[in-house]
């Protein structure tokens, strides 16, 4: 039977909810980068290894973990071995490369599943070095893949290539794109597929408090891939879920670049002049409009603006009669809902939704042919049409640039 992309709003438990993991064989995971993503940080709120000991509780045995920075890998290997999830990482050995491990790995070593949180320049590829996933589908096969996104920083033609090894393999695999787990993201689905709705517009607004982002990389488009691809790209698929397939060539856009007089921000937290090439700074604003293949109609604005913590962030969805509009989806995601016959807006709040938690969990349900109701909602070929999406905003932003004759033009 054909999966469904989405699941039931009312069947999402609460981490602290969730009923005790069942006791059980051990589930070997095999986890591929040592960062943030994987291991947590004051960012914000992700953090895979968490999630997953929550789900498999005692079950969880993390066999390796591969990082080319050794000495982080095995910082945070410390951290959980003085805690109290000490026997999930009690034997995890470290590893440059996955072929390190390969070469050293034992027969009962094999993973249920790959947990990917590197950089994405080195995946989404058929590359030699960018090409983690085929690696992993000849030397696991059969083995599930959590893959984060952005899928890759590379060419679409080859990601897509790589989406195919996977479908091709029917190898179970869940994109990182976390917000289509929200609970409110969900009943918004919900009711479009209750009432039949066809979505005529989506409006879509991502402002980032940049006071604390403080990675260099970030601001360097030549290494995150820019704001839109790192980080917009939460919407861009968000607004995909909604719409449908973006008309690709359909997609305008414009930006406010860093030599404007309105482009100037006062609290980056690093020299970011001496640090970043002029032609790789990133734009403070990025707005974009495009076609649907249903005809429909999308917007996105994205704004590097906010100091601060919380960053401001709106998705609003339009059918005939309807408005629903998801207001801070990463703080206090709140649901108001306008409906044919009345202009009163209901209001729905799910306090605890924790959407990384559900994200991992029905993953694991799913590997586990586990409750009928858990879904993947991401699949890699899906991320991929994302990622070509912000790459068409990125692009057309860059095209509609008046740039100063003193800043050359980046490739
Ligand atoms: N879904 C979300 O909300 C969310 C949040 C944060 C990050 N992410 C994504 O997760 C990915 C990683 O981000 P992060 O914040 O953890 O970055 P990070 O810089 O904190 O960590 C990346 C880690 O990967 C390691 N690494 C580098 N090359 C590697 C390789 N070839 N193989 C294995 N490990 C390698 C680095 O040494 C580092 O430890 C990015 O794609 C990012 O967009 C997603």
């Amino acid at each position: 039977m054909p999966r469904k992309l989405s699941i039931d709003p009312d069947t999402i438990v609460p981490m602290h909810k969730a009923p005790a993991p069942d006791p059980g064989e051990d589930f070997n995971v095999l986890f591929i980068g040592a960062g943030n993503i994987m291991f947590g940080s004051d960012e914000g709120p992700w953090n895979h290894s968490f999630r997953l000991e929550h789900k498999l509780g005692p079950r969880l045995k993390v066999i390796a973990l591969i990082d080319p920075w050794l000495e982080r890998a095995a910082q945070v290997l410390e951290l959980k071995r003085a805690s109290f999830v000490k026997s999930a990482y009690e034997h995890t050995r470290t590893y440059k490369t996955l072929d390190d491990f390969i070469a050293d790995m034992d027969d009962d070593e094999m993973p249920q599943a790959v947990w990917v949180g590197s950089p994405p320049e080195f995946r989404g590829s058929d590359e030699p070095g960018k090409d983690i996933e085929l690696q992993l589908l000849k030397h696991f096969p059969g083995v599930a893949l959590f893959i984060e996104k952005p899928v890759t920083t590379g060419d679409v033609g080859k990601a897509l290539k790589v989406a195919k090894a996977i479908n091709d393999a029917k190898t179970t695999c869940s994109v990182g794109y976390m917000l289509r787990y929200l609970k409110c993201v969900q009943k918004m689905k919900q009711i479009i597929e209750d009432n039949n709705l066809v979505v005529m517009a989506t409006v879509a607004r991502y402002v980032c408090a940049y006071e604390r982002i403080l990675k260099h990389h970030w601001w360097n488009k030549s290494k995150s891939g820019g704001p839109i691809l790192e980080q917009g790209t939460h919407f861009c698929d968000l607004s995909r879920y909604f719409g449908g397939e973006v008309d690709i060539p359909s997609v305008s856009a414009h930006s406010l670049e860093f030599y404007e007089p309105a482009g100037h921000l006062s609290k980056i937290g690093f020299d970011e002049e001496q640090i970043v090439p002029a032609e790789q700074r990133i734009p403070r604003v990025t707005a974009a409009t495009w076609k649907y293949k249903s005809g429909a109609v999308g917007s996105f604005t994205h704004a590097v603006a906010l100091q601060g913590r919380n960053y401001s962030c709106v998705l609003e969805v339009y059918a005939d009669g309807y408005q629903m509009r998801l207001e801070d989806p990463y703080n206090n995601p709140a649901l108001f809902v306008r409906r044919p016959g009345d202009d009163f807006e209901e209001t729905y709040r799910y306090t605890d939704d924790d959407p990384f938690f559900t994200e991992v969990a029905n993953m694991i349900d799913v590997i586990e042919g586990g409750p009928d109701k858990a879904e993947i909602l991401s699949s890699f070929e899906d991320a991929v049409r994302t990622y070509e999406f912000t790459w068409a905003i990125r692009k057309a932003s860059e095209a509609s640039r008046k740039l100063p004759p003193n800043i050359p033009k980046a490739d």
